[in-house]
């Protein structure tokens, strides 16, 4: 029988359990994926740890948003694709019941697109999420144009090396920050036009200082955290602030900093949206066939290492994507 990873309660990565199930039927509307590999993501460990911000259903919970594989059946009413296609997982819309970490998983049909041409299923997993939401926030949201100045905080995170080639498709200027000066050449490497290591630089100085004192235009944080108020110091008056992620859970303070627009940017905002979807998938191809965009993987595991894989993610010195193949 197909194997699908489950928890009955929440905590360390120990709760991760395999067991076998059957096959669930596609409904109307929806599609059954064999799945080849998943990406693993920070929201998927704080749904596991208790840190979910929203109630969810115990015992037997799945995990995992993300996810590529072929399409194994169709639902009712569901036209435009067929068996065999392979395809991407753009949204879970209850992870619970639906997660990727399985063999199998049902999922709306407007929640897959085509796989790329020429993308294999460990690039694949590793593109949705990152991408997704690097584009969403920097494109749809904060209208980035060529030549701005973008701050990325934790730049080494999947989110960050996303948004640092987004960037650089669009040809802005992606300022990279790292906690970690020996993260540097990489993120160089990754196309940063520059680094600020927090073990070595001040971040708002660096900014400034790469800015001609002017401040950037867009900073995007997957940090928060008391820094948060701080690091608005770094943009440009009028500039633009997206938070995307909470890497540091202590509360963090609202910036005085005006004129500044901040967002609190999910990507749910955009992925259950067909017109964006469709725009996100263009861009991502368009970008991957000229080789702008090139997901980067930091380890792959196999679905018997899930918590290895989720323990390796709380470690945190990874740079770039954490897959798991199936
Ligand atoms: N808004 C959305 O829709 C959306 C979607 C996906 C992900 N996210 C969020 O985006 C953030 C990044 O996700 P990801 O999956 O790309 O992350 P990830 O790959 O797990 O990134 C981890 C990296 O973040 C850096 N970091 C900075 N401060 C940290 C801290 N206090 N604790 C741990 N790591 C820290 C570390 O790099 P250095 O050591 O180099 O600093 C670490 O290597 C997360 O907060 C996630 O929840 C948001």
């Amino acid at each position: 029988m197909p194997r699908v990873v489950v928890f009955d309660e929440t905590g360390a990565p120990d709760v991760l359990q395999i067991v076998d199930e059957p096959v669930a039927e596609p409904g109307p509307g929806e599609v059954r994926v064999k799945i080849e590999a998943v990406g693993v993501n920070r929201l998927d460990q704080l749904m596991r740890s208790g840190a979910f911000p929203r109630p969810f259903r115990l015992p037997h919970a799945r995990l995992g948003c993300e996810g590529t594989g072929t399409i194994d059946a169709l639902g009712p009413d569901v036209a435009g694709i067929s068996v065999g296609d392979p395809v991407i997982i753009t949204a879970v819309p209850a992870m619970e019941l639906n997660g990727t970490y399985a063999e199998y998983t049902v999922v709306p049909a407007s929640a897959v697109i085509p796989r790329p041409a020429g993308l294999d299923a460990t690039s694949a997993a590793a593109l949705w999420v990152a991408y997704s939401t690097a584009y969403g926030a920097l494109v749809e949201k904060a209208g980035m144009r060529p030549g701005d100045h973008v701050l990325i905080t934790a730049a080494s995170s999947s989110v960050g090396l996303a948004a640092i080639q987004v960037a650089n498709q669009i040809g802005a200027v992606p300022l990279a920050v790292t906690r970690h000066s020996a993260k540097k050449d990489a993120l160089l490497a990754a196309g940063a036009a520059a680094v600020i290591a927090t073990d070595q630089d001040d971040i708002v100085k660096a900014a400034r200082a790469y800015t001609g004192e002017e401040g950037v235009e867009i900073i995007v944080d997957s940090v928060m955290g008391p820094g948060l108020a701080e690091l608005a110091t770094a943009a440009k008056r009028g500039g633009t602030l997206l938070t995307v992620g909470w890497l540091d859970p202590r509360p963090a303070s609202m910036p005085m900093v005006a004129p500044l627009t901040i967002h609190r940017y999910m990507s749910f905002e955009h992925v259950l949206n067909p017109v964006v979807v469709r725009r996100m998938a263009a861009f991502l191809t368009a970008g991957l066939r000229t080789g702008a965009l090139h997901p980067a993987i930091d380890k792959v595991f196999t679905l018997d290492e899930i918590a290895d894989a989720h323990r390796h993610l709380e470690e945190g010195r990874q740079v770039g994507k954490i897959v798991v193949t199936i």
